[in-house]
């Protein structure tokens, strides 16, 4: 069992704040991430978990209870980090091994549970490599082995798989997630790739100058952000402006220069009020379909492998639209669209 928990966490670099009171629960067995841009203090939040850095102000509770107190080394907590940070005079075992003969466990133990964790990252025909004779998804597999062998009960991860290609990222992705599920254990993973925020997470803590904006399940911060932000950094998307005109079963009726387009109902909107919504391009629909059509003008076509993507301006106002597949369609084209059936209400700048 552990439950982490980040009380009002604040921590100031000089005068520059690199986390600003963040609150964030993960529950036991919970795979919680971080998102946002270079410098919002992701890093730095990671380490307070960890006991690397010391907060300003706020409490870092595990089951309840306050770690303030604990040394890094004494705060059941294990990291992997973007650099491996592997020793390279040691063997992969040793490597794997070396918090366990930190900790003084009979040799007997020690060897068993180093044959467990590579086992768990496949890597057991690799035990008397170097680092230098592997792969950077084999050292990175070693990093992993050697952060679960201490049996932690919250893992770290600072953005593992960010000096991977492409294809092996999203293999050792897939790896990671099954690993994490298979054991169980709490963790909180930091990236600023949306995807892999996406692919890995129960949770998605989104990050934005210090503060974390906005806390979902994948869907619900990619499907209905509630922060300009968010919506932004989760991919393309779309913004249009409009007035609330009316509440029916639990939407809200938008009007917008381009037509009616029905909102998710947000806490706190009132009719009059005007709103930004924020919908993704793969939400338009080229054709006539029940909803608003619209027609509009291609400006550019993006032709991207699985999907087509446009800027089709209308009424003065572009959008993006994705079509699945290649289409012909090409710019100064007039094209027929519908708009999507509901949208999200977004605040902020
Ligand atoms: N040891 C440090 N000394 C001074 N400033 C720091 C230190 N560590 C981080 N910062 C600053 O704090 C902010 C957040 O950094 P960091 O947590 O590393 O962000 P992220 O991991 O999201 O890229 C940045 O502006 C960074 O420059
Ligand atoms: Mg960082």
């Amino acid at each position: 069992m552990a439950r982490l928990e980040l009380r009002d966490i604040t921590k100031r670099f000089g005068r520059a704040v690199a986390v600003d009171r963040v609150s964030v629960e993960v529950t036991d067995g919970e795979f919680l991430t971080l998102l946002g841009p270079s410098g919002c203090g992701k890093t730095t939040t990671l380490r307070i978990i960890a006991g690397l850095v010391d907060p300003d102000e706020g409490e870092v509770l595990l089951d309840g209870k306050p770690v303030q107190h604990f040394p890094a080394h004494r705060r059941q907590t294990a990291m992997v980090f973007q650099s491996y940070a592997l020793f390279p005079h040691m063997t992969v075992s040793e490597n794997i091994g070396f918090g366990l003969r930190m900790r003084a466990l009979p040799a007997d133990l020690i060897q068993r549970r180093v044959g467990e964790a590579l086992a768990l990252v496949e890597l057991e025909g690799l035990s008397d490599r170097y680092p230098r004779q592997l792969s950077g998804g084999q050292q990175q597999r070693v990093a992993v082995a050697r952060a679960i062998v201490t049996r932690p009960k919250v893992l770290l991860f600072d953005e593992p798989l960010s000096n991977l290609d492409a294809k092996l990222r999203e293999r050792l992705r897939l790896e990671l997630r099954a690993l994490q599920q298979r054991l169980g254990v709490t963790t909180v993973y930091v990236t600023h790739d949306q995807a892999e925020a996406l692919a890995l997470s129960d949770r998605v803590a989104v990050m934005f100058g210090g503060k974390v904006v906005e806390i979902g399940t994948p869907r619900q911060v990619y499907r209905t952000p509630r922060v300009r932000v968010t919506a932004e950094f989760l991919g393309v998307t779309n913004f249009l402006d409009g007035k609330v005109a009316a509440v029916a079963d639990g939407h809200y009726i938008v009007q917008t220069p381009l037509g009616i387009v029905e909102a998710d109902a947000a806490l706190g909107v009132r009719v009059g009020e005007v709103v930004t919504l924020s919908f993704r391009p793969e939400d338009v629909r080229i054709g006539r379909y029940e909803g608003t059509a619209i027609t509009g003008r291609v400006l550019h076509a993006s032709y991207l492998g699985s999907v087509t993507d446009y800027v089709v301006e209308s009424g003065g106002i572009t959008l993006r639209v994705h079509e699945a597949g290649g289409s012909a369609r090409g710019a100064g084209e007039e094209i027929t669209i519908t708009l999507p059936a509901t949208a999200a209400i977004v605040r902020g700048g």
